[in-house]
């Protein structure tokens, strides 16, 4: 039997990607990903007309590659939602394109689901799990019973995990995204020089906040450039591990709130902040105290890429969860 194939397409934020996933064995045929980071990194963030423009640039120099297997699709999956509306239109207008000039239906992709079916790439999936989500737009605790049933229990009052680190970083010049240099730089640094607030400490409510503990680190990086000779690289090292502990314990004491209510059998971190390695650190340990499963993305699929949409719209195909052309939409936030 010849292959059975899907073509999906990820633009929800700054990461051009698609991938051509087997239906019938999930092998991924074909996975490619131009990252914007470089270009978005002297804004100190993703400046979303750019990273439209980059999209149109990228989308179609990947298809190109691609074309081989076009005889092979049964369908055409593109990420609709949540993102970036500019971003997500540009990926659901070349999805529209194809499934019209190559007549294949059409399967829309939530993006959230992507991230938690990075678990699955390749496997088949392990539910019910509860999951972390840290990402650049999203910290949230979800109960996934199955694809078509999950409830979001936990999510952040403002920032993200991830945008925290971002700010952090432009604060102090760091470039973009902040996750990777804030983590590094903090190894060099004494996580217990400052003092920050741990967000939310006192609420028995589990919820995320950022904000305050932003502001907390802008009034310190203020202090530290006001004082004789500036700030040092020491400072920002010190900075950045006194935040990252701090951003980390806030998740770390939610989460052994929502342990003590229910033990999970399965729990999983996903999302590009889940690359970091004191949070996988914490986790690791709670998941062992509770004997809970945890299962890890691998780092390369954790942060944004066509290969997670496709491993999502294969379970869509089966349930024959197909969308019309005319009414697809893109949606920057979820109901
Ligand atoms: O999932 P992702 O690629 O894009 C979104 O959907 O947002 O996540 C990117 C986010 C950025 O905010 C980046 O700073 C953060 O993940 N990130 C990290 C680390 N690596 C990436 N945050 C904390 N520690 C890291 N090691
Ligand atoms: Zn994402």
């Amino acid at each position: 039997m010849s292959k059975e194939l899907i073509l999906s397409i990820e633009s929800s934020c700054d990461d051009s990607s698609i991938a051509i996933t087997d239906i019938n064995t999930l092998e991924l045929v074909y996975h490619k990903k131009i990252s914007q980071e470089l270009q978005h990194s002297m804004y100190g963030g993703v400046v979303p007309e750019l990273a439209a423009r980059l999209h149109v640039e990228a989308l179609p120099k990947i298809l190109e590659e691609c074309k081989e297997f076009f005889p092979l699709l049964k369908a055409i999956a593109v990420t609709n939602a949540p993102g970036l509306s500019v971003t997500l239109m540009e990926g659901v207008t070349m999805a529209k394109a194809l499934s019209i000039s190559l007549n294949l239906p059409l399967i829309a992709v939530n993006h959230l689901k992507g991230h938690i079916y990075s678990l699955f790439i390749e496997k088949q999936e392990v539910l019910p799990m509860t999951i972390l989500l840290v990402s650049g737009g999203h910290t949230q605790i979800i109960e996934a019973k199955s694809l078509n049933d999950m409830n979001i229990i936990a999510s952040t009052m403002d920032d993200s995990f991830g945008e925290s680190f971002d700010k952090v970083a432009k604060m102090m010049g760091l470039g973009y995204p902040g996750g990777p240099v804030v983590q590094e730089y903090g190894l060099k640094g004494d996580e217990n020089r400052f003092d920050f607030p741990v967000p939310l400490r006192q609420s028995p409510l589990i919820q995320f906040s950022y904000s305050g503990l932003k502001n907390a680190v802008r009034m310190q990086i203020e202090k530290l450039e006001n004082q004789e000779g500036g700030i040092t690289n020491q400072d920002k090292y010190d900075v950045c591990a006194s935040f990252q502990k701090t951003a980390v314990s806030h998740i770390m004491q939610k989460l052994k709130k929502q342990f003590k209510k229910v033990v999970p059998e399965n729990f999983a971190i996903v999302g590009g902040a889940s690359a970091n390695i004191h949070l996988r650190t914490q986790i690791e340990e709670l998941c062992n105290k509770y004997k809970t499963n945890l299962h890890l993305s691998e780092l390369k699929y954790c942060s944004d890429n066509a290969a997670m949409i496709g491993r999502v719209a294969v379970e869509q195909y089966k349930q024959n969860d197909f969308v019309n052309v005319n009414e697809i939409d893109v949606q920057t936030r979820l109901k």
